[in-house]
């Protein structure tokens, strides 16, 4: 996982598979900055951490190059960022290709970018949401995994929507990862297609 902030959502991964409602292990919590608080969470959990600073690198491509060669060293079957404030570029992508997921607090494509929640309730919206995509070198812009929607309240402000979305975010969250582990999903250009299983099918 990549993080660089207070790692609620890493702690939802972790809490998701402690109570078996995620089948996967967390391999590396890797962070580009060393006071990110989700370090404790996973040290606490007795995950692997490492730091690697963005600023101890020459170029944006040094960087997604040293991230790629160690989440490889470690045989990572699939990278979620979780609030990595990072925008990742080919040498991480391509190291990954489909298989690096991202979480954003906000019904994608409405509200790319920084401050989703602020830009959610300026804009007026009545609804808003949390969305988790594959990670494309479009910046919040790769194929659908799972959206839910929160409803946005006359008196929300950017902070007390963001809270609810979070609730929001770490059920969405374990979920799309187990969706995305389970594997029988296609890409058909941008949309992301889960197999119907053959229970479901109809006679
Ligand atoms: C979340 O709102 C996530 O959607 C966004 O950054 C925030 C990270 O929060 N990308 P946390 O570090 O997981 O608590």
């Amino acid at each position: 996982m990549l993080i660089s902030g207070r790692g609620s959502n890493l702690q939802a991964l972790i809490d998701a598979i402690v109570d078996g409602r995620l089948a996967a292990s967390i391999v590396v919590v890797i962070s580009n900055r060393d006071d990110a608080g989700g370090l404790e969470r996973a040290r606490a959990a007795g995950i692997e951490t490492l730091v690697l600073s963005h600023r101890a690198f020459a170029s944006r491509d040094d960087y997604d190059h040293a991230l790629a060669t160690e989440l490889q060293a470690r045989d990572v079957g699939l990278v979620c960022l979780a609030g990595f404030m990072r925008l990742v570029g080919a040498q991480l992508i391509d190291a990954f290709p489909n298989r690096i997921l991202n979480i954003h607090p906000s019904l994608l494509p409405a509200f790319p970018g920084l401050d989703a929640q602020r830009q959610a309730v300026e804009h007026g919206v009545k609804v808003s949401g949390v969305t988790v995509h594959l990670v494309t070198a479009e910046l919040d812009g790769g194929p659908i995994v799972i959206q839910r929607a929160v409803r946005v309240m006359p008196d929300d402000t950017a902070a007390s929507l963001a809270a609810r979305i979070l609730e929001e975010e770490h059920r969405a969250y374990p979920e799309a990862v187990q969706i995305v582990l389970n594997g029988g999903w296609r890409l058909e250009g941008r949309r992301f297609v889960v197999a119907k299983s053959p229970t479901s099918a109809s006679a």
